[in-house]
């Protein structure tokens, strides 16, 4: 259950993705200067195994326009489904993926019976949940046990002089690119505000822990940039 803050933090959320879904790809990979596209192979990098296996089902949660899920059906046989609660973002997927199945949904209460899943990805999608904790106990929910779990999502850099310069850009730059083109200055400040608000690596890696997964790791990306966390469902 959500409570009356969350709700509306959801439909803030909701209604932003829904404002930016026809400028979303050009400037996700434009502002990224296409960086984005290297840090979600590194995600079916990890999940090559189950990837493999013609059996296997995965589910990219929050899948907004399909980019992880086009990255992860193009590199093996199992079955690819995405989901997303928005349905503006998912139109967009809809054409880029013909043969992705697409589900309309909300990452904290998902349409699917408990282990259902041999591995669950979220990409840039964890850190807009309204509820962290709750998120990670719903996709461990519907994962198989020895089922895992790949989070990608900006983290926070370490790298000296590079980090100052990066979330400058972040901070300052990319606000300003990213609301004229999209028309929506809110949505491009929320980002570099999300993000600050986010558990840096190690926090989120105990958080994720703390929701039932065991073997967590992470793996920083482009100096912490961005971060790859893999839990299991023991
Ligand atoms: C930054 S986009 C990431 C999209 C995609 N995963 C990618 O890598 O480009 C975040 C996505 O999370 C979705 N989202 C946010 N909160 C959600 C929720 N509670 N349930 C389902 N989707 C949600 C948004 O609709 C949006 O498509």
């Amino acid at each position: 259950m959500l409570s009356e803050k969350e709700k509306a933090q959801r439909a803030a959320i909701h209604d932003m993705f829904a404002g930016i879904a026809n400028r979303y790809d050009l400037l996700n990979h434009t502002l990224s200067l296409n960086i984005d596209k290297r840090w979600r192979r590194r995600v079916s990098a990890i999940l090559k195994d189950i990837l493999a296996d013609p059996d296997a089902e995965i589910l990219d949660i929050a899948c907004g326009t399909g980019d992880l899920a086009i990255e992860l059906a193009s590199k093996g046989n199992a079955a690819v489904t995405g989901t997303d609660f928005c349905r503006p973002m998912l139109e967009i997927a809809a054409k880029k993926l013909p043969k992705v199945a697409l589900v309309e949904a909300d990452a904290m209460a998902l349409p699917f019976p408990d282990n259902t899943f041999d591995a669950v990805t979220i990409a840039f999608g964890l850190r807009n949940l309204p509820n962290f904790a709750n998120g990670l106990r719903e996709m461990h929910r519907i994962l198989r046990p020895g089922g895992r779990l790949v989070i990608l999502e900006f983290s926070k850099t370490w790298l000296p002089g590079f980090g100052a310069m990066f979330n400058f850009y972040f901070s300052h730059i990319l606000p300003r690119i990213g609301g004229a083109v999209s028309r929506s200055r809110s949505a491009y400040e929320y980002l570099p505000d999300s993000v600050s608000k986010f558990p840096d690596q190690q926090a989120l890696a105990a958080l994720v822990g703390q929701c039932g997964f065991s073997d967590v790791n992470y793996v920083d990306l482009t100096g912490g940039i961005a971060a790859v966390h893999t839990g299991t469902k023991a």
